[in-house]
């Protein structure tokens, strides 16, 4: 029922590609050849190509590692460092139409009468980061060490961490948005003994699922041109595009089995977050069906269930989910987008898979899964995952770890660095949940302020977000994985944005506990409105100049992106976190 609706929708200026009628491809996977000292090594480069996003489409120009969208997924092993050529092979203009449409725009393809910005004197200049990995500074990307034309990259990769999913994607300063938009994406497999044990689905089993948002630009018919087209609204720079790709489809199905798949998911959008359901041939959720055994930094200890409400993906999480076919032999599913856009911690005002154009969500679905019909013997899940995980608490940090407090504010200093301070003009007061009340001044607001943070290297942290901005961010820390100790919800209404100060003081409310399906190793979370994210990093094995940053693309590229700086102790001059 649902799904009829959707397919017969047509736009004021064209119809809607059909769903369903592109197979769900999987990207080719790398895996390095060991040269003489161990160390694997790769060649990627990134290249402008033509692909197909929808059989019915021109094809679309895109600039993508291998050429390809996804990039291929590079799969390495736990401990096995790996040195990646990254090699800059692009040429030509940026192969994306950019507008800003009138308010309602976003949800049609198309101009909107807008006419498009002049890209045509941006470089093709390209930095590479893996995103969640534990390295170097010198290998991480840094925004600012971009490469142009024939140039590449040499980075080294240790690998010392967990298995996991974490993905490659441009950062080139002021240009992430545009090019990850491009096509400059792809996925990064760990793997090691530990998962290895588990004898999870592999294979065919095993599905990488890149989800990303796109839009489509038209001729002066209406016609689909094929080309990309990133339309944001006046009065908001956040891309959100009415058509769902998987894997570089838009809505595509795939053919399975009754049996059990791993799905690695990622969020690889500019600024659109899922909260994704299971739909059966009617259009009811099936649920218990998935189950989350991974977040952002490896395998959890145990499975939990997804909650019924759906998985919640915000740009550049990543999910591992098992998805138990057994009871669906010869069904026909469908997964679907229940979240607005911008999200805000809800659901869309609709039922599952019923489109909510008001919020964003002109086509709710995802991806359909045709289960093949025939026997299904009922499977044997794990129940027990990673005898290392353990989750984190208070108590478990040392006595000596450092505290930073970040306040996200809607201006031009939108990532806060802040540090404790008496009385006088410009400070925000806060009464925590300890019920004490404490001032603190902005000490560094913009990308070009000064570091502000200095870690010493292998210590524990704690990081404090408090989302003033009214809009949720992911927060994204490079380097480490931490884990969410607790939000908090606070009583804003005595923060003044125009003077940034606070008073009467920003007050607790609520402490918020930590959902099962966050509770494992992340490196971006979630920072709703009114709300701070508690979280808890070591900072160990590396030291450098690495960033943190706001994960909605188009808010990196506007300022929300800060420098910290890692140290080994000693250094003179340096100092840590401010303590309790
Ligand atoms: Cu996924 Cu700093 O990035
Ligand atoms: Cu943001
Ligand atoms: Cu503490």
């Amino acid at each position: 029922m649902t799904m009829t609706a959707t397919t017969s929708r047509t736009t004021a200026t064209g119809a809607a590609p059909t769903p369903f009628t592109d197979e769900l491809p999987v990207p080719p996977v790398l895996r390095p050849q060991q040269n003489s000292q161990g160390t694997g090594v790769l060649r990627v480069h990134a290249r402008a190509s033509m692909v197909s996003l929808h059989r019915a489409l021109p094809r679309t120009p895109v600039w993508a590692y291998e050429g390809q969208l996804p990039g291929p997924t590079i799969e390495v092993r736990r401990d096995a460092a790996l040195r990646v050529h990254w090699i800059n092979k692009l040429a030509g203009p940026l192969p994306i139409v950019a507008v800003t449409g009138p308010p309602g725009s976003q949800n049609e393809p198309g101009r909107s009468g807008a006419s498009p910005k002049d890209l045509s004197g941006m470089p093709a200049w390209t930095a590479v980061h893996v995103h969640g990995a534990a390295v170097g500074a010198d290998s991480d990307g840094w925004p600012e060490n971009g490469v142009s034309p024939g140039d590449r990259s040499v980075y080294t990769y240790p690998n010392r961490q967990r298995a996991t999913a974490l993905w490659y994607h441009d950062h080139a300063m002021n240009l992430t948005a545009y090019q990850v938009y491009a096509g400059l994406a792809g996925m990064y497999l760990i793997r090691d003994d530990e998962e290895d044990a588990l004898h999870l689905p592999s294979g065919r089993r095993e599905l990488p699922l890149m989800l990303k948002d796109i839009n489509l630009d038209q001729d002066g018919e209406g016609r689909f041109t094929g080309r990309l087209l990133h339309k944001t609204e006046l009065g908001a720079n956040e891309f959100f595009g009415p058509y769902t790709t998987v894997n570089g489809r838009i809505w595509p199905y795939a053919r399975l089995r009754p049996t059990v798949y791993r799905l690695r998911l990622l969020n690889a959008s500019n600024a659109r977050t899922y909260r994704l359901v299971l739909l059966d041939d009617s259009g009811t959720p099936v649920t218990g069906a998935m189950s989350l055994i991974g977040t952002d930094g490896g395998l959890l200890g145990a499975p939990v269930a997804v909650p019924p409400e759906g998985l919640v993906l915000a740009p550049a999480e990543r999910a591992d989910v098992l998805l138990d076919l057994h009871a669906h032999a010869g069904q026909t599913l469908t997964v679907v987008n229940t979240a607005a856009a911008p999200y805000l911690g809800v659901p869309a005002a609709t039922p599952p898979g019923v489109p909510d154009p008001a919020h964003r969500l002109p086509f709710p679905q995802v991806l359909q899964l045709r289960v093949a019909p025939g026997p299904a013997p009922e499977p044997q899940l794990p129940t027990v995952l990673s005898p290392t995980f353990r989750r984190l608490t208070h108590a478990d940090l040392p006595h000596d770890h450092g505290h930073r407090l970040v306040m996200l504010v809607k201006s031009s200093k939108p990532l806060r660095e802040m540090e404790p301070a008496p009385d006088g003009p410009g400070i925000v007061r806060v009464k925590g949940s300890d019920g004490t009340t404490a001032g603190f001044r902005v000490a560094a607001g913009t990308w070009a302020d000064a570091a502000t943070i200095h870690v010493v290297q292998d210590s524990w942290e704690i990081w404090r977000v408090l989302n003033l901005s009214g809009q949720m961010h992911p927060i994204h820390l490079h380097l480490v994985q931490f884990q969410i100790l607790r939000r908090e919800v606070y009583d804003a209404s005595g923060f003044d944005p125009a003077t940034g100060e606070a008073d009467p003081p920003i007050q607790h409310v609520a402490t918020l506990p930590v959902p099962p399906d966050e509770a494992g190793w992340k490196d971006t979370v979630r920072v709703n409105p009114n709300e701070m994210a508690v979280v808890a990093a070591r900072f160990a094995d590396h030291s450098g100049r690495y960033v943190y940053h706001c994960h909605l693309l188009e808010h990196e590229d506007a300022g929300m992106m800060r420098p910290f700086v890692v140290m080994p102790a000693g250094i003179p001059g340096m100092g840590g976190g401010h303590g309790h």
